[in-house]
């Protein structure tokens, strides 16, 4: 039987082209065209690491009116007002805060949140900041 021989050149070739393929094939990256759900994206963070001072007898409740146990609550914001504004995770105060872009950080002196996470309540905000 004739033995097929390839080049050195070929070899790499076909190297870059699984790589490739397995970079496609990788784990699914959010993107800008999907939709950002309130239940099942937002809220779980919001739960986890927001909501034990941010509501009723917790103190981040207590020193600023805000409620983040519920998605209205969310939209009522603080005793001063709103910290969303749909559409604009730029002015946010939600972002603003998360994304250590204010002299204070939430979670309040707790670890940050994952920029993964910080990703996706931009992008939920961006989209309108629904009840979805
Ligand atoms: C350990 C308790 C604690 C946790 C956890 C926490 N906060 Fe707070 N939060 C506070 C306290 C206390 C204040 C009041 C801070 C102040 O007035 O200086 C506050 C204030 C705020 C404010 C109002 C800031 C202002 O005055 O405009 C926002 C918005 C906020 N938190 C969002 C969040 C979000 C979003 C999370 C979760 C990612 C979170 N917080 C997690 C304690 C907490």
């Amino acid at each position: 039987m004739k033995q097929i021989k390839i080049k050195p050149s070929t070899c790499a070739l076909i190297a870059g082209a699984f790589a490739i393929a397995g970079a496609l094939s990788g784990p699914r990256v959010a993107t800008a065209a999907e939709v950002v759900s309130y239940q099942l994206d937002v809220k779980p963070i919001l739960d986890s690491r927001c909501v034990s001072c941010h509501s009723p007898g917790g103190e981040g409740y207590q020193a600023s009116g805000l409620d983040l146990s519920t998605y209205k609550g969310l939209m009522a914001g603080t005793k001063h007002g709103p910290i969303i504004v749909p559409g604009e995770p730029l002015v946010s105060n939600l972002n603003v805060l998360v994304e250590g872009r204010a002299q204070v950080q939430m979670p309040h002196n707790q670890r940050p949140l994952l920029a993964a996470q910080t990703g996706i309540l931009r992008e939920w905000v961006k989209q309108g900041a629904k009840d979805n």
